[in-house]
């Protein structure tokens, strides 16, 4: 009816849809999450969930994660943060393969579930299991109150506000926030990380909502980049190190939304297989800032070029080799590579809106999918 429609109206605030104003609020919501917590000036970093669990977490042998979809891709950002900063081992589960497979677990290992929703039935399961198993079992989850927070030991909220659209977005850079601040906390106090290379770390992450403010200057740019990719078949979204997450789920919101085909790889494993798919009619969305990894990228590149297979690339601002070979580049910021995803996603979150709305798909309902999975 006539108020619903207007009610709804209002709470998207001006958008067209839930997922481009949640897209659009990240700035917002990364701030929110660092708030109170982070204070890079005078090196102050809190996560008040974890006062209690302090010693359980630094003296962890090993650190599961369990998740499913974007919470998923979430955490396989934070393996690689954890094993950089804190040296610790990380592993990465799914929580509907963990549940089932009798796995190896006990009193030294520190479980994260991370969950937007706090209600998934598999990573509900998987805490359960390792609870019963002498597991310290922590949260990261978006909705207060919600039954994984109520089933976990301890946990931090990623107050990231509710999250309307079914394809997640700032969920997912709220997830990496706070999972960036517990790899930070526990470098710096199992001694991996040296202070002054912390305290410049958590001036790196206070300054990511403004780095994700002007990522988000790109959308024009990225819409007619959606214009000439909306009606493919297939895409390939490629990335490495901290940008392989991102790649993963640079796909999953293609797929999820506009019900196009695509597949995200690390991109050096592109040669097993992958490859074989490249030609005029395929898109490769490279993830190519300059990192650690930036000359290998390059190369994938010249490999997918010389294929003929078109290359859209997210590259940091001034790049100029990804630029003379790509045949679109979208720019975003510099910043320290682990916190790279953050800032990287969102041009991929924005082009895959674009291309569903041009394809006239529901994008906050997409067909076959649901916020929170219940059942298993
Ligand atoms: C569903 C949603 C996804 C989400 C996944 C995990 O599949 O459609 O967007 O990533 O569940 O949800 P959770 O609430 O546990 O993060």
């Amino acid at each position: 009816n006539q108020l619903e429609m207007e009610l709804e109206a209002i709470e998207k605030g001006g958008y067209e849809h839930f997922m481009m104003k949640e897209i659009y609020e990240q700035p917002k919501s990364i701030a929110d999450c660092l708030r109170g917590r982070l204070d890079a000036k005078s090196g102050r970093l809190v996560l008040g969930g974890l006062r209690d669990y302090m010693n359980k977490f630094q003296n962890a042998e090993r650190i599961i994660i369990t998740a499913c979809g974007t919470s998923w891709h979430a955490g396989l950002v934070a393996e690689y943060l954890f094993e950089e900063f804190a040296r610790v081992p990380v592993e990465v589960e799914y929580a509907s393969e963990f549940r089932y497979r009798n796995p190896v677990i006990g009193e030294k290992d520190f479980v994260i579930a991370i969950s937007q929703s706090g209600e998934t039935a598999d990573t509900l399961a998987a805490i359960e299991l390792a609870k019963s198993k002498g597991a310290t079992i922590f949260g990261v989850c978006n909705v207060v109150g919600s039954s994984i927070p109520r089933a976990t030991h301890a946990g931090s909220y990623t107050h990231a506000g509710p999250e309307i659209g079914v394809a997640s977005t700032k969920a997912f850079t709220a997830q990496i926030s706070v999972l960036a601040m517990m790899a930070l906390k526990l470098g710096y106090q199992r001694g991996t990380l040296p202070e002054s290379r912390y305290i410049q770390l958590l001036h790196e992450l206070e300054a990511i909502p403004g780095k994700v403010e002007r990522a988000l200057k790109s959308n024009e740019a990225i819409k007619y980049i959606a214009e000439e990719y909306k009606d493919v078949r297939n895409a390939l979204y490629l990335g490495r190190g901290y940008n392989f997450p991102v790649a993963l789920e640079g796909a999953l919101k293609l797929k999820e939304i506009s019900y196009i085909h695509a597949e995200g790889y690390p991109a050096a494993e592109m040669k097993h297989g992958p490859i074989a798919l490249i030609d005029e009619e395929m898109p490769v969305f490279f993830i190519a800032t300059k990192d650690s990894s930036y000359e290998k990228v390059v190369s994938n590149i010249q490999e997918v070029k010389a294929r003929k297979g078109k290359v859209i690339a997210v590259v940091t601002e001034g790049d100029t080799q990804v630029k003379a070979i790509a045949d679109h580049v979208i720019e975003i910021p510099e910043t320290h590579e682990a916190f790279a995803p953050l800032v990287a996603v969102v041009p991929l979150q924005l082009l895959s809106y674009h291309i569903a709305v041009m394809r006239g798909c529901n994008v906050d309902q997409p067909r076959n999918l649901a916020k929170s999975v219940t059942v298993e």
